[in-house]
């Protein structure tokens, strides 16, 4: 029996990503299982589905609160369930520089473009924007700038003509979801 790396997921929406990284984790050979999903909003819709594949779920609004005092018990959560891995998975907040000095090389995020290119919202419609032939889904390590860490695997999909921001972001997701499994399963590898 292979010692899992014991993985927490931070999402702030529907949670698809987290599910496509749960579900993946069911495979008898994963090196990682999710231990813990967690969200800065209470009603996320991804919570629900978490707890229905039977993950456990923390959900707290960071409304009223300090960045790094809302950070310190995300933090708490994470080593209370020994999470050794992060996956940000929609989790549409900024991270605070201590949260991300206590898990250097330990946090891994999504991001819905070819990275450097598009850091921050809006990626899709500024790649139509921009002409570009193609647009994709980057993971990347994350550091305390924004989308701005080490890209460890991206996926590129054609811009198509006529495309629109919505039709280009649902035939990205649909790579983002077989992206991060397989990126999350490399990292994880690499911890043991
Ligand atoms: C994804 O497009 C991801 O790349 C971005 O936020 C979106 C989250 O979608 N960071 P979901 O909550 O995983 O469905």
């Amino acid at each position: 029996m292979i010692d899992r790396v014991r993985v927490g997921i931070l999402i702030s929406g529907r949670g698809s990503n987290m599910v496509s990284l749960v579900r993946a984790s069911e495979a008898a050979d994963c090196p990682y299982r999710v231990v813990r999903v967690l969200s800065n909003v209470e009603d996320a819709a991804g919570l629900a589905l978490a707890a229905d594949a039977g993950v456990p779920t923390w959900g707290k609004s960071h409304k009223g609160m300090k960045r790094a005092e809302f950070d310190a018990l995300l933090d708490a959560e994470l080593r209370a369930a020994d999470v050794e891995l992060i996956a940000l998975a929609g989790y549409m907040r900024l991270l605070s520089p201590e949260f991300i000095a206590g898990w250097q090389g330990r946090i891994l995020n999504i991001h819905p473009s070819l990275l450097p290119l598009y850091k921050g919202l809006d990626t899709h419609a500024r790649a139509i924007e921009a002409g570009d032939a193609e647009a994709g889904c980057s993971v990347h390590v994350v550091t305390p700038e924004l989308d701005d860490g080490p890209v460890v695997a991206q996926a590129r999909v054609p811009i198509l003509p006529g495309d629109t921001a919505d039709a280009l972001a649902a035939r990205v997701l649909v790579e983002e979801h077989r992206l991060y499994p397989q990126a999350l399963t490399t990292y994880a590898r690499t911890l043991r």
